[in-house]
């Protein structure tokens, strides 16, 4: 499997001073990963665990009062190794747009809402493409705009006055422009309504296609994820918790806030409410000792609330963070959790 991207032990942390007082929360804390290139590699979690914190560090956006206490950030550019947190300024931004590019989470944080759609366009491609004049570079925008299924005539309105689906589209437009290797998108499809957000994640899977790249794709939605992701990693309190093939985290999934999440997900023609899972996340500011599960979790014992484990290959290519998985316990044998393991991914890809 050869790898476009590779994170060691990175400790992401905001700092916030308030009258005397410093507060650390620990957004992304002590994360490992690979991202293969070629595929569509999601991040999951519920809301406040660190997904978006993770992606801005992937792109190298690190500014008070977010700091990197830890760890490194690895991209593999034309067979050759960056280090992206040794890099300087000049470079960083050689980096970005090119190699990288990233859609930011509410795609109107893309947008200077007082200017044209075209002024956007203009200023992008004049800042990244050397050489051209300014009607060339008019037509290329267009064309991108095609490309995507919007009319020319987007560029001459302003951001408010398109759909959250057409912005979106118009961000992924952009995003794309420079046909960059890598593309983290921070919850493309959230607030789109279903039509919507099919053809959002339609427009990235073309995408994906065409330009043969990775996409980083970041959402809570655990339903998109069967949809069009076939790698991912669960997070759960700034920790990666789970990794593996969509599929198999579908079928038989290792962690029990993994299992909680796809238990949740709703099924055709159900009418019962999904139970949600009991508890809440909690404090980045002051998490639990141990698992960060632990308060949550039916299986804790004494070592899940003195030890943090850490991800371990449970089955080839599938990674797991739990004691009592990892102790080989047959400890998911309940009738609740064995309800899970029969579930088939086709269940939840038909839902939208
Ligand atoms: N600019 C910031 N300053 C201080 N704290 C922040 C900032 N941005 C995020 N946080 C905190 O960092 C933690 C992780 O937030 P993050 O936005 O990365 O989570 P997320 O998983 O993307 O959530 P969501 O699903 O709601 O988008 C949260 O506790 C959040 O309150
Ligand atoms: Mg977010």
């Amino acid at each position: 499997m050869s790898r476009v991207l590779r994170l060691e032990n990175l400790k992401a942390f905001y700092v916030l001073e308030a009258w005397g007082e410093k507060k650390v929360i620990q957004a992304v804390n002590n994360v490992t990963l690979e991202i293969p290139s070629n595929e569509v590699y999601g991040i999951a979690g519920e809301s406040g665990c660190g997904k978006s914190t993770l992606l801005r560090t992937l792109f190298a956006d690190i500014e008070p009062p977010l700091y990197v206490f830890s760890g490194r950030i690895h991209y593999r550019v034309d067979d050759h190794d960056i280090d992206v947190l040794s890099l300087k300024s000049a470079e960083k931004r050689k980096l970005r747009w090119t190699y990288i590019s990233y859609i930011p989470q509410g795609s109107m944080s893309v947008f200077n809402p007082v200017k044209r759609i075209k002024s956007t366009f203009l200023d992008f491609l004049e800042d990244h493409v050397r050489g051209k004049v300014r009607e060339n570079l008019l037509s290329l925008s267009v064309e991108h705009l095609r490309r995507v299924g919007l009319p020319p005539n987007v560029l001459d309105v302003y951001p408010h006055q398109l759909s959250g689906g057409m912005r979106q589209r118009v961000a992924i437009a952009l995003a794309t422009l420079l046909r960059p290797t890598v593309i983290l998108a921070d919850e493309p499809t959230t607030a789109l309504d279903v039509v919507a957000q099919r053809a959002v994640l339609e427009l990235l899977r073309e995408v994906h296609h065409e330009l043969g790249n990775t996409i980083v794709l970041v959402t809570h939605d655990m339903g998109i994820h069967a949809q069009i992701t076939t790698r991912m990693a669960i997070m759960y309190a700034g920790r990666v918790v789970e990794e593996g093939p969509t599929k198999a985290i579908f079928a038989s999934p290792l962690h029990p806030y993994t299992q909680y999440l796809i238990q949740a997900l709703p099924h055709i023609g159900e009418k019962k409410p999904k139970e949600g899972i009991p508890g809440s996340p909690p404090s980045l500011l002051s998490p639990p000792l141990g698992c960060p599960f632990h308060p949550r979790c039916v299986f804790a014992f004494s070592l899940c609330r003195e030890k943090v484990p850490s991800l371990e290959e449970f089955v080839p290519q599938h990674k797991v963070a739990c004691f009592s998985r990892q102790r080989g316990e047959c400890v998911f044998e309940g009738e609740k959790m064995r309800r899970y393991e029969s579930k088939n991914m086709d269940d939840y890809r038909e839902r939208g």
